[in-house]
């Protein structure tokens, strides 16, 4: 790992208590990247959906990732390693996860000789300068997030993303109503992602904190039931 943390990250970044006690199963319990991090569970998981949304998140932040890119949290799959080979040279990937477990994992995904730094930290309260990137992707995290957390996630990438930069969210969104996945959805969710319904109730916007300067554009895929969201930041 090319970043160690700092005594004064490792402090601050103690396991969110929604991760121990609703997500222990997928990502806090070591037992969980043996069963999660294959490339066609995660596909499963997405209904088939995992490389479209990967791609489609890479689009939007660019072919040729000059300056500065921040992935806020680790995914399963192979997301990273596309993420990095879009990557220009001079430029410069940072990932950054509140579970070094994770971290390691990731690691291990990654080519022996990558660039890319993996940082222990929380999405609430980012250790960087603000301004500090280019441009910023959360894939999938907002959903496990509990209201504050999700609130000062966004705060936090707003902040440390420059103005005229671009933040990419991938996350579920309210599938359209004759959308079959909509029921079966909803008993997933309710089951076993108890934050994850406050997504489809109110669109990204209402999560933003209320000074929020940004211009906010939205995509939904598979009938509604995922969207890709671009904030870019005012300014620049
Ligand atoms: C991006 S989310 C879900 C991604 C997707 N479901 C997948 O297949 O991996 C999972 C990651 O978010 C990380 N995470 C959750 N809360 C976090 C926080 N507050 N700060 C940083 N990382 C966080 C977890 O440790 C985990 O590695």
């Amino acid at each position: 790992m090319e970043s160690q943390p700092t005594d004064a990250a490792l402090t601050r970044a103690v396991v969110p208590w929604y991760l121990s006690r609703v997500y222990w199963w997928a990502y806090v319990d070591p037992r969980a990247i043996a069963f999660f991090e294959r490339q066609w569970l995660v596909n499963l998981i997405l209904w088939g959906n995992f490389g479209r949304l990967r791609d489609a998140a890479l689009d939007t932040l660019g072919d040729r990732l000059t300056g500065r890119t921040l992935q806020i949290a680790c995914v399963y799959g192979d997301l990273t390693r596309h993420l990095m080979e879009r990557v220009a040279p001079g430029g410069s990937l940072d990932v950054i996860d509140v579970l070094p477990l994770q971290l390691a994992n990731l690691e291990r995904k990654l080519p022996a000789a990558h660039s890319v730094k993996l940082v222990h930290g929380d999405s609430t309260a980012l250790e960087y300068e603000s301004g500090s990137f280019d441009r910023a992707l959360l894939f999938f995290l907002l959903h496990e997030q509990p209201a504050a957390e999700r609130r000062a996630t966004l705060e936090q990438a707003l902040r440390v993303v420059r103005p005229g930069g671009r933040i990419v969210i991938v996350d579920y969104h309210r599938p359209h109503a004759l959308n079959p996945l909509y029921w079966p959805m909803v008993a997933i969710l309710r089951t076993l992602e108890p934050f994850a319904l406050d997504l489809w109730a109110d669109g990204i916007e209402t999560w933003l904190p209320a000074d929020t300067s940004a211009a906010i554009s939205r995509r939904t895929l598979f009938g509604d039931l995922y969207q890709i969201v671009t904030l870019t930041v005012s300014g620049g």
